[in-house]
């Protein structure tokens, strides 16, 4: 839930730690702060509550000279709420020590009795302080930072990646990690820690994934990474794919823009050296081995939010092209349904980070009860494909607005190739039906780019309904997740209540939600290849009008049924059935961010939001 920086090098550390907080503030941004080892010898720290422009002015009042290590946060507040005492870092041994935390120590009421008992001090509400606290005592216990950090390190209950530095043993930042991320990056002369790669990537493309339960330390010479027990642990480097400015804003006005835009090309990268002749071929999903896709007899999708509205819509097109019974469940529901679960199963996780906390232990359960799982990821390395048995990567590059857009059209992109492989593997796909995919994905980014061109159009209705107090949407078959889809980002990014509904049960109780100009977005399936389908939602169109819904109709451009019940219509590029939604969320989009623009809110960092959830 918070980002994580550390650094040891000869460079400026308090604008290393401020570069990599910068693109990592999308994490959390109620608080924000850094702590170095100063001129004087001394830890110097530098917090306040707020976004991350408020340590920035902080600093610009009261700068700090740092001497090459430090360790920056910024936090999304869960133990105590988001005040200046409460913001990372903390303190231990007499201000000694600086430890900063991303997660949460479930077994903290008890440690900090025992500090207590031990008359030691606290002056934040926080979990984190207490683990500081800790580690400060043990330091001045065992004269050694590193056996001190591991020492309680194994005490602590929970999730926690931990960073700590220590006034006399400058040069070194310690760090570990249980069930949250941290990666390490590989400088010259300098290295690295991170919630992830963005902490670090304008400095630096080699990186080295830290492993669960591992102990990392970092100086400016060396990495070393050890179990809790101190073992020396084999890692390995990888190079990030994607450069620093792929993750900067680069002109749009707010990451969410830029991010809406770049679909076309996240789409197109995703399939990309996945068409093979002509037919859909996912090396990973190969290595697990044909006999083994042929024999499986059920998927379900495991996801939480925006991810699980794609594994909805890919539900349809895997049981489509595979002929597998196809279900969907939230990943936080899973566990506790006991699901019926066997060796013919596939887990098919999705999500973006690959550190949603719910997925991830959704996973794990998963493999426990010996099911394949594959995980449609858009992080590399991250925690969840790493555990899984296939990844297979979505390629839409960083993602930094909190509300997804672009990874939500990627995965469903990677589900649709995960269908057509199967289909291909089980020979349940025929070969025009192979063909017919292969030739919508080749025109789909063209496509999305008109659907992207809708902005205008929907910048002007987004204007006129400022003032929306709720907003529904409705679709049918891959149409309803759209309207779910439609209905969060609205809810997230401009706090307007929205509800997105499945077209044909409106009669069985919703339509009595319709009043006088109550807006209602209607995703029109296409006459010409879901003729009934596109019928009965004509009716639910005139139905919803009788009683005085302003109608806003996203119909497929020569589509005229709807033109004498419809307020305003949007028109998209003719698509098949199952390649409508990618079109038709792009529009929902737009609104959303435009509605919250209106409201002059901040649309890349919603109000209690963060883009990584990685708290249970
Ligand atoms: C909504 C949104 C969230 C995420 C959800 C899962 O715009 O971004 O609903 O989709 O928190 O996150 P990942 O995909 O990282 O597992």
């Amino acid at each position: 839930m918070c980002g994580i920086v550390g650094y040891v090098g000869p460079n400026d550390t308090v604008e290393a730690l401020l570069n990599g907080l910068r693109r990592l503030e999308y994490r959390g941004y109620d608080s924000a702060g850094i702590a170095v080892v100063d001129e004087t010898g001394g830890i110097s720290v530098r917090k306040r509550s707020g976004k991350l422009a408020r340590l920035e002015e902080l600093l610009a009042e009261n700068p700090v000279s740092a001497t090459g290590t430090g360790i920056g946060h910024t936090r999304w507040a869960t133990h105590g709420g988001p005040t200046d005492v409460n913001a990372h870092p903390h303190l231990g041994d007499d201000g000694k020590l600086a430890l900063i935390h991303n997660g949460i120590v479930e077994n903290f009421a008890e440690l900090r009795a025992e500090l207590e008992a031990d008359g030691v001090e606290l002056v934040s509400e926080t979990d984190t302080e207490v683990v500081a606290k800790l580690v400060g005592r043990e330091v001045a216990e065992t004269g050694d930072l590193e056996t001190a950090f591991r020492n309680v390190v194994k005490r602590l209950h929970g999730t926690f990646t931990l960073l700590a530095m220590h006034r006399d043993e400058p040069g070194k930042v310690v760090s570990a990690r249980h069930h949250s991320p941290l990666v390490v990056g590989l400088g010259d002369g300098e290295n690295f820690l991170g919630s992830d790669v963005a902490a670090f990537v304008s400095a630096t493309r080699r990186a080295v994934a830290v492993d669960e339960d591992n102990i990392a330390v970092i100086t400016p010479e060396e990495v070393r990474i050890t179990d809790f027990d101190g073992n020396p642990v084999e890692y390995s480097e990888f190079e990030v794919e994607w450069d620093a400015d792929a993750a900067d804003k680069g002109g749009w006005s707010s990451f969410m823009a830029k991010e809406i835009n770049e679909q076309p090309e996240a789409v197109e990268n995703t399939v990309r050296g996945r068409v093979v002749d002509g037919l859909v071929d996912i090396p990973e999903l190969s290595a697990l081995g044909d006999d083994r896709l042929r024999e499986i007899d059920r998927i379900i999708i495991i996801a939480c939010g925006t991810a699980s509205y794609a594994g909805q819509v890919g539900s349809y097109a895997i049981e489509q092209w595979a002929r597998i019974p196809v279900e969907v469940q939230l990943s936080h529901e899973f566990r506790y349904r006991d699901p019926v679960l066997s060796d013919r199963t596939m887990v098919i996780s999705v999500s973006q980070s690959g550190e949603t906390m719910d997925t991830l232990m959704a996973v794990k359960y998963a493999i426990e009860r010996g099911v394949t799982t594959v995980s449609v990821c858009n992080t590399q390395s991250a925690t969840i494909p790493r555990e899984s048995d296939a990844a297979v990567y979505t390629h839409a590059g960083p993602e930094v607005a909190v509300a997804s857009t672009k990874a939500f059209t990627a995965q469903i992109t990677a589900l649709y190739l995960i269908g057509l492989h199967l289909g291909r593997v089980r020979g349940t796909l025929s070969a025009e039906a192979s063909a017919e995919a292969v030739q919508q994905f080749a025109e789909l980014p063209e496509k999305m780019r008109e659907a992207v061109a809708t902005h205008e159009q929907i910048a002007q209705l987004a204007h006129w309904m400022a003032d929306t107090r709720s907003v529904l949407f409705l679709g049918r078959h891959v149409g309803y997740p759209i309207a779910l889809e439609g209905a969060l980002k609205l809810k997230e990014i401009a706090y307007i209540h929205a509800e997105g509904f499945a077209a044909g049960e409106l009669k069985h109780g919703p339509i009595a939600l319709i009043d006088h100009g109550q807006p209602v977005f209607v995703l029109v399936p296409s006459p010409r290849t879901a003729p009934l389908m596109h019928s009965k939602v004509v009716s639910n169109i005139q139905e919803i009008r009788a009683r005085g819904a302003r109608v806003i109709a996203i119909v497929e451009v020569g589509d005229t049924a709807v033109l004498p019940y419809a307020d305003d219509v949007i028109r998209l590029p003719l698509a098949d059935a199952l390649f409508e939604p990618l079109l038709e969320v792009v529009p929902l989009q737009w609104f959303a961010l435009e509605l919250s623009t209106a409201k002059g809110l901040d649309v890349d960092q919603p109000r209690n939001l963060a883009k990584s959830v990685t708290v249970e």
